[in-house]
């Protein structure tokens, strides 16, 4: 096993990534304050993993009632949040409860959610259970359900106690879940670490084939960076915002095609090569690197052609993003694989050059 911090002052917390680690339960046990344990999991992850985390839990002592929610983005939403509320009170939850989200970064916006409401706030642990909630979603804060007109638009910053990833759970997620979560890690080598996108090009085989090694080390590289990043900026004042590379264009892919007929890491995938294609246009970004990211996604079976709405949709749906600022919409851009910045708001010229799929300024 290995052991990240996230430097958080007095809110600092580990992420434990390994094998084998649902059978720790004093990864979890340790932080509880209260012997009781509320997990909120799906149809889908509960009749895999919530029996055995369950007793183990139990013969430790500990009371614990579980959520199971339906699977799928199209659930993260009030009602939802409110089956959950709805069980906790039913089953007298106290302050100090802990909610355990087990499972992917829908189960974990939905719970940490909770958690962040539930009595003004209450403990919280994640234990992630896709590739995409191991490297991105279960660590940093962010909770949040979505709105019709927009992507995680009501939610809140509310730090876990502890991420336990346990990458055995990774043996049974679906092919194309896998190559969602590998967008989000090729993303922090696009934002700030050249060396890490370098390695995954040359790992990209392994990582698909799930080797264990590369696998781990792609985790812990992913976290390391997040973990980093989160320290210096948890609010996202600035530097964290970078962590949204291709996200403005995924978001509004999600959102017009309607949530989860596009997997969020596929939308990022489409997004990215976006962000990369504007900042050529705009004379920052290489071609070649351009074809090296397109590459890599492709390899990675992921998106790299964004669905056609037309140019004033996209803005129209951008124009709900939570990096509008003062009706501007902000970019995520990139100078160099390895280095982003965030942009100023982008004129509708600008924006419709790599919708409409134009080529480079000369
Ligand atoms: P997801 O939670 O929908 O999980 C993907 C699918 O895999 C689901 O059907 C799920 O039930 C299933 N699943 C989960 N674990 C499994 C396992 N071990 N074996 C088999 N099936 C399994 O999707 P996701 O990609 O994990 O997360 C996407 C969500 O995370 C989006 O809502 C996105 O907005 C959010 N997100 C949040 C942050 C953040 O910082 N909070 C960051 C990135 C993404
Ligand atoms: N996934 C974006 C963030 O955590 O800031």
């Amino acid at each position: 096993m290995n052991t990240l911090t996230v430097a958080l002052g007095d809110r600092s917390y580990p992420i434990h990534i390994g094998a084998g680690l649902l059978s720790r339960p004093d990864l979890v046990t340790a932080k509880l304050p209260q012997q009781s344990v509320a997990i909120i999991t799906n149809s889908t992850v509960a009749p895999l993993y919530l029996e055995p985390l369950q007793g183990r839990l139990e013969a430790c002592g500990v009371r614990v009632i579980s959520v199971v929610l339906p699977d799928g983005e199209n659930h993260k939403n009030w009602e939802t949040l409110n089956t959950i509320f709805d069980a906790l009170i039913v089953n007298r939850c106290e302050r100090k409860t802990t909610l355990l989200a087990l499972g992917g970064g829908v189960v974990g916006d939905l719970a940490g959610f909770a958690a962040a409401t539930y009595q003004r706030g209450v403990p919280f642990i994640q234990v992630p259970t896709t590739l995409l909630a191991q490297v991105d979603s279960a660590v940093g804060g962010k909770t949040a359900i979505n709105h019709r007109l927009g992507k995680n638009m009501i939610g809140a910053f509310y730090q876990p106690l502890a991420v336990v990833a346990d990458t055995d759970t990774l043996a049974t997620l679906p092919d194309r879940e896998l190559s969602a979560g590998i967008a989000e890690v090729i993303k922090y080598g696009l934002i700030r670490d050249a060396a890490f996108f370098d390695w995954l090009e040359r790992n990209i085989g392994r990582l698909l084939a799930r080797e264990p090694g590369a696998l781990a080390c792609a985790i812990e590289r992913s976290c390391r960076n997040k973990a980093e990043i989160v320290a210096l900026d948890e609010r996202e004042t600035g530097l964290r915002a970078l962590l949204n590379y291709g996200h403005t264009f995924g978001h509004a892919i999600e959102a017009g095609m309607g949530y989860g007929a596009w997997l969020h890491g596929e939308a990022v995938a489409a997004g990215m090569v976006l962000a990369a294609r504007l900042s050529q246009y705009l004379g920052l970004l290489a071609e070649a690197d351009v074809t090296r990211i397109v590459a890599l996604l492709a390899q990675t079976k992921l998106p790299v052609v964004p669905p056609d709405f037309g140019v004033d949709r996209y803005l129209e749906l951008m124009g709900h993003d939570k990096k509008v600022e003062g009706g501007r919409i902000r970019f995520i851009l990139l100078r160099r694989i390895g280095e982003a910045f965030v942009s100023d708001g982008m004129s509708r010229t600008e924006v419709a050059a790599v919708l409409g799929g134009q080529p480079a300024h000369a």
